[in-house]
């Protein structure tokens, strides 16, 4: 039998590790110019957190949980996001205390159970980030540029910002009523699930993803026609802040995010390139969540991107990474007693942060050339008997042939004065 990844899962070969690993940089340096720290959680959570965090009638608690219990007889749940074990985090850790706002990113893989499609998996990965303490409006907008802020960096465009506001208990408290007045003469026609969310979160209804609920949920009430006074002003916040910036977004009332915590601010980042998957990512605001799990009542709001996501988009839009050449110099052996010298060359050139390779192989000489030639390493240096007796060696630069006499005792010096 052939082991195979499992379904929703992939490897990240080498042949594409330098696009994350250059991704990842350029959200982390972009995090640090606006003073975020990065955090890392454990890929794994009890299961209550969750499901007080994320919410018991959402999709990805109710279906998509990768749930076990562990050896100890605890119910154990791999991370479907990073959210609730940030939130987690700072209270234990009583980030409380910190000056506000405490400002943490992270760099996740996270899990799901789901339908797998093209930039939709079962392991996935997010970059994403968290706020706490900070009420807004200015931070709600100051977070979503550092987003577009990213995608000048990449050189990413035609990526769509899309605002909503989904207000606060308050307001919800209203609306729920409405919409449950809206949905009542159609609801036995509708899934059991929202058979189910009609009473306990008829916010849910609509986003249901069945198609016998969507045409009601498409005319379904919107929230942000009955928000309360405090959120309207939110929200205007928020509006003048990105028009402030020349940040342009379009108001897409029917955004209301798959995860029950958020409160006021949501947004999404829209592609049409990524498959179905439009959505690079979404976030938002969410004021109750602190409390929710046991901590003292903190305004939070946050975001995460689909890694996988935004390299299929950047791949669409033909981004270049520039994939890093991290061997600068091959040593070609033409005797074993050059062979020799070369092993020393080669590690002392790289205790100087020079990456050099020789051969492994016991390849000969023409050989060892093709092997530099199809890793397109730069400069390829020879070593012979003659070159170990007069001390000096040829330095070829392979992209315009040119060829420079340097003494074998000078070679670092001179690696470091063309590398720098
Ligand atoms: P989310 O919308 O569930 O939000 O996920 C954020 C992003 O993760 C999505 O926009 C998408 O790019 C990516 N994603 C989600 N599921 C998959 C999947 N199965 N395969 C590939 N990519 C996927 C959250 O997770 C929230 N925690 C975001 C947040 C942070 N809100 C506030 N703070």
């Amino acid at each position: 039998m052939k082991f195979a990844a499992q379904k929703g899962t992939r490897d990240i070969l080498p042949s594409e590790i330098y696009k994350w690993q250059k991704a990842e940089r350029m959200f982390a340096d972009v995090c640090h110019m606006y003073g975020y720290e990065e955090i890392r959680i454990p890929t794994f959570e009890q299961t209550d957190l969750f499901q007080r965090g994320v919410g018991d009638t959402t999709d990805v608690v109710q279906k998509e949980m990768y749930t076990f219990n562990d050896k100890g007889g605890r119910s154990i749940t791999l991370r479907p996001e990073g959210t609730a074990g940030v939130v987690r985090s700072y209270i234990e850790n009583g980030m409380s205390s910190l000056p506000n706002p405490v400002r943490l990113f992270y760099n996740i893989t996270a899990f799901r159970y789901e339908n797998v499609q093209k930039g939709r998996y079962r392991e996935f990965h997010q970059f994403g980030l968290e706020a706490f303490g900070s009420e807004g409006p200015d931070i709600d907008a100051e977070i979503i540029s550092i987003l577009t802020v990213f995608f000048k960096k990449v050189g990413l465009k035609n990526i769509k910002l899309c605002i909503n506001s989904i207000g606060c208990p308050t307001c919800r408290k209203k609306y729920n009523e409405v919409l449950k007045d809206y949905f009542r003469p159609n609801l036995d026609s509708m899934c059991d699930d929202c058979k189910a969310r009609f009473d306990k979160n008829p916010l849910r209804m609509i986003d249901c993803k069945d198609d016998r609920c969507k045409k009601f949920a498409e005319g379904a009430p919107r929230l942000i026609d009955y928000l309360c006074e405090d959120c309207n002003n939110h929200f205007e916040g928020l509006k003048k802040n990105l028009d402030t910036l020349g940040i342009t977004y379009t108001i897409d009332s029917g955004i209301v995010r798959g995860l029950d915590y958020y409160t006021r601010t949501v947004f999404e980042f829209v592609s049409e390139n990524v498959g179905t998957q439009g959505t690079i990512l979404g976030g938002g605001r969410y004021d109750g969540l602190v409390a929710t799990m046991d901590g003292a009542p903190t305004p939070g709001i946050g975001f995460a991107m689909g890694a996988e996501r935004f390299l299929l988009e950047a791949d669409a839009q033909g981004i270049d990474f520039e994939e890093p050449n991290y061997v600068k110099v091959y040593f070609a052996d033409l005797s074993p007693e050059a062979k020799d010298q070369i092993k020393k060359l080669v590690y002392e050139l790289r205790l100087n942060d020079i990456g050099c390779e020789m051969d492994l192989m016991g390849r000969a000489f023409r050989a060892q050339m093709k092997y530099a030639g199809k890793h397109n390493i730069p400069y390829l240096v020879a070593i012979g008997d003659d070159e170990l007796s007069s001390g000096v060696v040829k330095v070829k630069c392979m992209a315009d042939g040119s060829q420079t006499d340097v003494e074998l005792s000078k070679i670092v010096d001179y690696f470091k004065s063309i590398l720098a």
